[in-house]
């Protein structure tokens, strides 16, 4: 063989190598659309319960834990607990966020059962956030419910990228925040509380990415390939991340808890929140009377009646939480926006073109509800 030749033979062997090795490797983001349909449960349940259930189980969750499990008592009566082995310890020690994402997933539960023509009755047993049983909760059929528009549910998502810079109109921030003006405050991208959020939220995120409890938490659950996404069905995905085209095939096929820990991946974070802070409409900010259980449950569902109504009016919501998760910044918040009451969650908001529908995985309901 001449050398022409071999160099040609080789380039053409190196070009199947790498068709090949692509072709075998992640080449898409596995999405909640990806997932087989839902046939069967294993406790024998009535298919409203199931869908009851599985609506529920959209409810937003720090780092996707879904920190929920349902036992189930007998057809229609069960209760909602709290899963210890989906805690956030490095940036949620007293699980004050797993019993908003709790409160959210009774909101989803609430509608899910209206829209069906149940009626919820709701028991509070849980005193501390610890409490594996949080609440029981009984379904009747019931005439005149008011019907709730379940693809809402459906369609819910959190999105991190592409918002505008225009501020929420006052026609939407009265749609949006209809019966709940109490508890709610909008900080438009021209005031300087807007402004002072930004910084602390830049600020609370260099201080949790270079704090390995949180990061080593981070790197646990995220699930980089797609096996491991099918799998686990949980956690953030290199498509909730948003990491499309190139950057999610690197990402899928070469990342790894490892890669988390580096510093490369911690400034490219920090740099990322640098870029979505000075894009927003500007700061929602959700608060609640004490921090008793009730009111954690209520502030979750108030979050949850809010995002399904945002999408509405093309207004897109990212709970950015890191100010409360550090110390430093935490106990500095309530007087740098001059708030009493009690603040459970940051969400920035904008207005956005083009809203993609969710990506995000949830369990499979057997595995969630057990008796
Ligand atoms: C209590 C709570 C805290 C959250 N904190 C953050 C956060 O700090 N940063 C972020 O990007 N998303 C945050 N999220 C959004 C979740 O990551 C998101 O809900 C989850 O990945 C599921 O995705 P989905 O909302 O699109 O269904 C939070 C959600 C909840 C309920």
């Amino acid at each position: 063989m001449d050398r022409r030749k071999f160099i040609k033979y080789t380039s053409g062997t190196i070009v199947i190598a790498g068709i090949t090795y692509y072709l075998t490797s992640d080449t898409f983001n596995f999405e909640r659309a990806d997932l087989d349909e839902i046939e069967k449960t294993k406790i024998p349940m009535q298919s409203d319960e199931m869908e009851i259930l599985i609506l529920a189980s959209l409810a937003p969750s720090g780092h996707n834990t879904q920190p929920w499990f349902v036992k189930y008592h007998e057809p229609f009566h069960w209760t909602i607990c709290n899963d210890k082995m989906r805690w956030l310890d490095g940036v949620d020690p007293m699980q004050r966020e797993t019993i908003l994402s709790i409160g959210a997933f009774l909101q989803n539960l609430e509608y899910a059962a209206n829209n069906l023509g149940y009626s919820c009755e709701f028991n509070l047993l849980a005193t501390t956030n610890q409490d594996e049983e949080i609440i029981n909760v009984k379904l009747s059929k019931a005439l005149n419910i008011q019907k709730f528009e379940i693809e809402k549910i459906r369609h819910r998502r959190t999105l991190r990228s592409h918002y505008l810079d225009k501020t929420i109109s006052r026609e939407d921030l009265d749609y949006v925040s209809e019966d709940e003006t109490d508890f709610i405050r909008y900080y438009p991208n021209t005031s300087k509380e807007h402004l002072y959020l930004n910084e602390q939220t830049i600020e609370a995120n260099r201080l949790q990415s270079y704090r390995d409890a949180a990061q080593t938490e981070l790197a646990n659950w995220i699930r980089f390939s797609n096996e491991d996404v099918e799998k686990y069905q949980d956690g953030l995905t290199p498509a909730s991340m948003e990491i499309m085209g190139i950057s999610g095939w690197i990402v899928r096929n070469f990342y790894d808890t490892q890669s988390v820990m580096k510093k490369d991946f911690r400034e490219k974070s920090i740099a990322q929140v640098i870029e979505q802070v000075s894009q927003s409409a500007g700061w929602l900010v959700i608060t609640s009377r004490d921090n008793s259980v009730l009111s954690l449950l209520d502030a979750g569902r108030r979050l949850q009646r809010i995002w399904l109504k945002v999408r509405d009016r093309n207004i897109a919501i990212h709970p950015m939480t890191q100010i409360l998760e550090e110390e430093k910044t935490k106990t500095a918040v309530d007087n740098g926006i001059g708030i009493k009451e009690n603040i459970q969650f940051l969400l920035r908001v904008g207005y956005v073109e083009n809203y993609p529908e969710p990506v995000t995985l949830r369990r499979h309901i057997n595995l969630f509800v057990n008796n």
